[in-house]
């Protein structure tokens, strides 16, 4: 049995989803009861609901399961905190494998959800747990939140130049890669950069969606005090505004770019391009990641 914390969440169901296929048997640790539907319909065998900053929830959810794999909700403030309980459960309940979904880079201290990936990372190389810590880039899938505008406007707006330039990853490589590390042998006290190619300019993903959709689609830059006043409106904590904001001006400034070896030898295939995501996109379900 694997123990999936963050389970309902995008990354959490591509990896369930990635394993169930493998019909390794999974238990799922949700948030919310309303989640456990969610899980429960994807394959999940057994679901536990709760709080990851909880000793008790932690405790109980680590029994009895082999390998771990740890997803902290995006850009918590409390991620170093829930890292060391996740790890501490884990030494407890004698897990034989922890696998950390990390993130690219996470030595930038300018971004503040990549710095504690970080310090969570370091427990865990000092836990004597057998890890591997897996550290992607950001998802493909971000573009789907502007989707309906790509479609209906032909804009494809961003916070940051158009000419800034980024590595991607397609987050269901990501799952097959965390699959894969949880089920095959040899991948103890790893570290891998999940990354799709070495990166493209806005202007370049536009290009490429307005060759995949057969319409024109421009990037659009949106000053980033109008960004802030949407993502405020949408309901957005302010921790998670201000991380954001940090982490688009390093964008601006430095850009974001890893390397695709790593995934390509995992996967034993090269990683799903830019293009082939889009075209999967346009022929799935909308809520199909
Ligand atoms: N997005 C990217 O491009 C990208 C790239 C690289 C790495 N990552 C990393 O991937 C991780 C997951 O991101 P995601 O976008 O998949 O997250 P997500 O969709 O926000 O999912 C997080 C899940 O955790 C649950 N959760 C929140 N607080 C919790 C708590 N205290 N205890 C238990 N469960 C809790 C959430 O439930 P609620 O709905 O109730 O909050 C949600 O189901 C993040 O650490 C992120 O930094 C993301």
């Amino acid at each position: 049995m694997i123990l999936i914390t963050g389970s309902a969440g995008k990354t959490g169901r591509s990896v369930l989803r990635a394993l169930v296929e493998k019909e390794i048997p999974v238990r799922a640790l949700v948030h919310r009861p309303d989640q456990i539907q969610a899980v429960a319909s994807i394959g999940a065998q057994d679901v536990i609901v709760g709080d990851m900053n909880s000793q008790a929830i932690m405790g109980q959810a680590a029994q009895g399961v082999q390998a771990l794999y740890h997803i902290c909700p995006n850009m918590d403030p409390d991620e170093i905190a829930i890292g060391q309980n996740v790890i501490a459960a884990a030494r407890s309940a004698g897990v034989e494998h922890l696998v950390f979904h990390s993130v690219l880079k996470p030595q930038i201290e300018a971004m503040p959800h990549h710095w504690n990936k970080m310090r969570v990372e370091e427990q865990l190389i000092g836990s004597q747990l057998p890890y591997t810590i897996l550290q992607p880039a950001a998802y493909m899938q971000n573009i789907i939140v502007h989707w309906e505008r790509i479609l209906s406007e032909g804009i494809y707006p961003v916070p940051y130049p158009a000419d800034t330039r980024l590595s991607l990853v397609d987050l269901a490589d990501v799952a097959q890669a965390a699959a894969i590390v949880l089920t095959e042998p040899g991948h103890r006290f790893a570290t891998y950069e999940l990354v799709s190619s070495e990166g493209r300019t806005q202007i370049e993903i536009a290009a490429v969606l307005s060759r995949e959709l057969e319409r024109p689609v421009q990037v659009t830059q949106v000053p980033i005090d109008d960004w802030c006043q949407q993502a405020y409106a949408a309901g957005m904590g302010d921790y998670q505004v201000r991380t954001l904001v940090a982490m688009y001006h390093y964008y601006q400034e430095y850009g974001f770019l890893g390397n695709s070896k790593i995934l390509t030898w995992l996967l034993n295939r090269p990683p799903a391009t830019l293009e082939g995501f889009i075209k999967r996109k346009m022929n799935a379900r909308r809520d199909t990641y």
